[in-house]
């Protein structure tokens, strides 16, 4: 039978356990989402993890080799698990329950989309609804073209105003053949830079118990 005292400890060891954060991670139609997979794995590392993936990315995710233990919402969920008034709506229950929200890859049609405020599928109906007291981060990837073209700055600008954090693309050997500007950030370098900032800003977590992110384990 536990003692008083094995209660306490055992209160003292559950209070030691690092609440985890509660990041939503999302994917659209840039080929870079073959990497979507790493991502998951990286970041349920150090957090909960949830995934959402458009219709277009979904040419490129693999749902079934993502962790067993992350859900992949696409928008056929949206409307499966809403048959009448009073269900829960998808979008809006993840976004209550996020954290924070990363988007990687982004593509030019999504970054479109949520600079101009559309919303008309899981992923950008979520973002229209962001509380942006939570952190946002998108990872955009696109070819080099559509990366210079005079709208990409402009929707930047847009999603900057609104306080999106940009980990910006890099300049390397594209998909396509083509070399420059536009591929997405490495799966390592977004983790750790959304680690950073989590570590720096402590989250205004969903969690019933708030722990000091400085609690969560360094990266390796
Ligand atoms: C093979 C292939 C690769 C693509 N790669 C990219 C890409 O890297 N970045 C991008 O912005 N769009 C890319 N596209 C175009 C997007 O998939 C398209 O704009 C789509 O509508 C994006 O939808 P979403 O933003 O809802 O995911 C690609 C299309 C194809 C067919």
């Amino acid at each position: 039978m536990a003692t008083s005292e094995t209660v306490q400890e055992n209160l003292a060891l559950d209070f030691c356990q690092p609440i985890r954060p509660r990041v939503l991670l999302a994917a659209s139609g840039s080929v870079a989402a073959i990497k979507f997979e790493s991502l998951c794995r990286s970041f349920s590392e150090w957090a909960e993890v949830r995934a959402v993936a458009t219709k277009a990315s979904l040419h490129f995710v693999d749902g079934k080799s993502l962790p067993s233990d992350i859900i992949l919402y696409t928008d056929d969920d949206e409307w499966s698990t809403w048959k009448k008034i009073g269900d829960e709506v998808l979008h809006i229950e993840l976004r209550k329950w996020a954290d924070m929200m990363v988007i990687a890859p982004l593509s030019a049609n999504s970054l479109a989309k949520i600079a101009g405020g559309l919303c008309d599928n899981l992923l950008t109906c979520i973002v229209r609804a962001w509380d942006y007291s939570k952190p946002l981060f998108v990872a955009p990837a696109m070819n080099t073209f559509m990366w210079n073209n005079p709208f990409t700055n402009r929707h930047l600008e847009t999603i900057n105003q609104l306080g999106i954090s940009l980990v910006p693309p890099i300049t390397k050997r594209l998909a396509c053949g083509d070399y420059g500007n536009g591929a997405m950030a490495e799966p390592s370098e977004i983790n750790s830079t959304v680690r950073l900032a989590c570590k720096r800003q402590p989250l205004n977590t969903n969690s019933s118990l708030v722990v000091p992110v400085s609690s969560i384990p360094p990266s390796s």
